[in-house]
C-alpha cells in the first residue's frame, strides 16, 4: 500500500471486487497500440541494504494469512491471499518467499504458473495485468520455517522461532518472508486478516484485534484483523500457552496482554506499564495510532531482543519497564510512521531510545539532559561507537548500539538547540504528517527546520553523518 491512501483503498476494494473480476478478463488480450507492453515487475524495490526485498510493479493493499501450525513437527501449512494493484502493465511479478514449498498459485482465482529463484517467487498469471488493475494472488505453501541470522548479523537469531509450546515470531527486518509470501519491505504497507490454526489448548496471537476464536476437533482457531497499514516485519503469529488479560487503558485504548504462564514475572507489571505508557505517549507523540495496545510475553531465550510488533510488542522474556516503554514508543516511530528504506533505521531506534530518556524525565528519575551527558561521557572519543554514521549505519550494523544511543543523543542535541516548545511541537507534528505512511531523514530535518524556524543541517550533518564524536551542545 503506497503511503497514506490506504484506508480508503481497503473499503474501495470491496466495492471494486466485482469490477476487478471482469477487468481481469478484459486485460487478457494483447496490449493495445497505445498502451506500453506488459513486462515483468522488478524483483526488489532497491533498498540499499536489501535490494531484493519488496517487489516492483504492484502495490500490496491487503493480506489474508491463513496459518496452520503443528508445534511437534514444526510444520507450517499456509495460504496467503494478497489483494494488490498493478502499478504498470505486468506480464509477471515476484513475491518474496524464503524456502518453504509452494503448492499452487492463483491470480484472480485462476491457476498461475510460478518459478522459484533464491528468495524470489515469480508468478506468471494466465492473463497480463493492466496498470491500475486490482488483482488478487493466492499462494498455498507448506514447510518448516527457519529462523534467520545467528551470531553474525544482528546479534541473535530472529524470525519464526520454535518455543517449548509453540512459536515466537519477530521478523525485523527481513524474516516475514520466511513464513508468508509477501512484498517484504516496509515501503509497501498493507492491512491484514490473520487466521491461526493451532492445537487445542494453545493461543494464537496476532496484530490488531481479535475478530473471533473457537476450539473444534482438537484445534484452536483465532482470527485477527489489523485495519491500519502495517509493514510485513511487524506481523506476528505467535503461538503457545498464554494467560490473557484484556481491558481498556485509563485513556480508553483496548489492551490485550498475553503472558507465558511458566515465566517468573518478578515485579514487572507488564499490563500496568503497557497501559500507562500507551496513554502517556499518546499525550507526547499524538493520538495512539492503532485499535489496540498490549504485549505478548513469551519464553524464547535464544532471541536476545524484543520487537515492536504492531499493536502488541513481543517480548522474548519478561522485560523491564524501560524496554516496554521503548517498544510502545515504536508504535508511533516505526509502526505508524515507517522507514522508507532500512537506511533510515535511526528514525525508529533513535526515537524509541530517546523515549526511554523522556520516560525517566516524566517519572522524575533523571532528565534527558543528564541521561545524554552520562551516555556521552561513558563512551571515549576513540571508541568504535563513534565510527557508525547513524544516518546510514550499513546493513550489518543497522541495530548497533550507536543507532539507538547516538540516535537518541541527536534528538537531545536538537531539543537543546531549538528549545522545548518547538521540540515538543515537532514530535506530534512528525507522527501526524506521516501517520500510517513512510518517511525518511531528510523529511524530518525539513520539518524540524520549519517548526523551529532555524537552519539545522549542520546539527544533523554532525550527529548523523560523521564518523567522529561530535562536541557536546553548548560548547
Ligand atoms: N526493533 C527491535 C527493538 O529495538 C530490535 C530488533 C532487532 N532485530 C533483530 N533481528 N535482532 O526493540
Ligand atoms: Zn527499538
Amino acid at each position: 500500500m503506497a503511503l497514506s491512501r490506504s484506508a480508503r483503498r481497503t473499503s474501495r476494494w470491496l466495492a471494486l471486487a466485482t469490477a476487478v473480476a471482469s477487468a481481469a478478463t478484459l486485460a487478457a488480450g494483447p496490449a493495445t497500440a497505445s498502451a506500453p507492453p506488459a513486462s515483468p515487475g522488478a524483483p526488489g524495490v532497491g533498498d540499499p541494504y536489501f535490494p531484493e526485498l519488496g517487489n516492483g510493479g504492484f502495490d500490496a493493499l491487503h493480506y489474508d494469512l491463513g496459518v496452520s501450525y503443528d508445534p511437534d513437527s514444526g510444520l507450517l501449512e499456509g495460504r496467503t491471499t494478497i489483494k494488490a494493484k498493478a502499478t504498470k502493465n505486468l506480464s509477471a511479478f515476484d513475491l518474496d518467499l524464503q524456502k518453504l514449498r509452494v503448492e499452487s498459485v492463483k491470480v484472480n482465482g485462476e491457476k498461475a504458473a510460478f518459478t522459484r529463484s533464491g528468495d524470489e517467487l515469480t508468478v506468471t498469471p494466465a492473463a497480463h495485468l493492466r496498470k491500475g488493475q486490482r488483482f488478487s494472488v493466492s499462494v498455498a505453501y507448506a514447510g518448516i520455517p527457519e529462523a534467520l541470522g545467528g551470531p553474525i548479523i544482528f546479534g541473535s537469531p530472529y524470525g519464526w522461532m520454535k518455543t517449548k509450546d509453540g512459536v515466537f515470531v519477530a521478523c525485523e527486518p527481513n524474516a516475514a518472508s520466511t513464513w508468508f509470501p509477501s512484498s517484504d519491505h516496509p515501503g509497501d504497507k498493507a492491512t491484514y486478516d490473520i487466521r491461526i490454526d493451532a492445537p487445542k489448548g494453545l493461543t494464537g496471537i496476532s496484530n490488531g484485534r481479535l475478530v473471533s476464536s473457537h476450539e473444534k476437533g482438537g484445534r484452536s482457531y483465532s482470527h485477527w484483523r489489523e485495519t491500519k497499514p502495517m509493514a510485513t516485519y511487524l506481523a506476528t503469529a505467535t503461538i503457545g500457552k498464554f494467560d490473557v488479560r484484556t481491558g481498556t487503558t485509563p485513556g480508553g485504548t483496548p489492551i490485550y496482554v498475553a503472558t507465558d504462564p511458566t515465566l517468573p514475572t518478578g515485579n514487572v507489571d507488564v499490563y500496568g506499564i503497557t497501559a500507562e505508557a500507551t496513554d502517556y505517549w499518546s499525550k507526547v507523540f499524538g493520538k495512539y495510532p492503532f485499535e489496540e495496545t498490549g504485549a505478548i510475553v513469551d519464553d524464547m531465550p535464544q532471541a536476545g531482543f524484543s520487537l515492536e510488533v504492531q499493536s502488541k510488542p513481543v517480548y522474548s522474556a519478561v522485560r523491564d519497564e524501560t524496554t516496554i516503554v521503548h517498544e510502545l514508543a515504536h508504535q508511533w516511530f516505526g509502526d505508524s510512521v515507517s522507514v522508507k528504506n532500512w537506511q533510515n533505521i535511526w528514525l525508529n531506534e533513535g526515537f524509541a531510545s530517546y523515549a526511554q530518556w523522556l520516560w525517566d524525565e516524566h517519572k522524575g528519575t533523571r532528565s534527558a539532559h543528564d541521561a545524554f551527558r552520562k551516555q556521552y561521557a561513558a563512551i571515549p572519543a576513540d571508541d568504535a561507537f563513534w565510527k557508525i554514521k547513524v544516518g546510514d549505519p550499513q546493513r550489518d550494523t543497522m541495530f548497533s548500539r550507536a543507532v539507538y544511543k547516538r540516535g537518541a543523543m541527536t534528538l537531545q542535541a536538537l531539543r537543546e538547540r531549538i528549545g522545548d516548545k518547538a521540540f515538543f511541537k515537532l514530535l506530534p507534528a512528525w507522527t501526524a504528517a506521516h501517520r500510517y505512511g513512510n518517511a525518511e531523514t531528510s523529511q524530518f530535518i525539513a520539518l524540524a527546520e520549519k517548526i523551529s524556524g532555524q537552519q539545522l543541517d549542520d546539527l544533523f550533518q554532525t550527529w548523523l553523518y560523521t564518523d567522529t564524536r561530535p562536541a557536546l551542545p553548548g560548547k
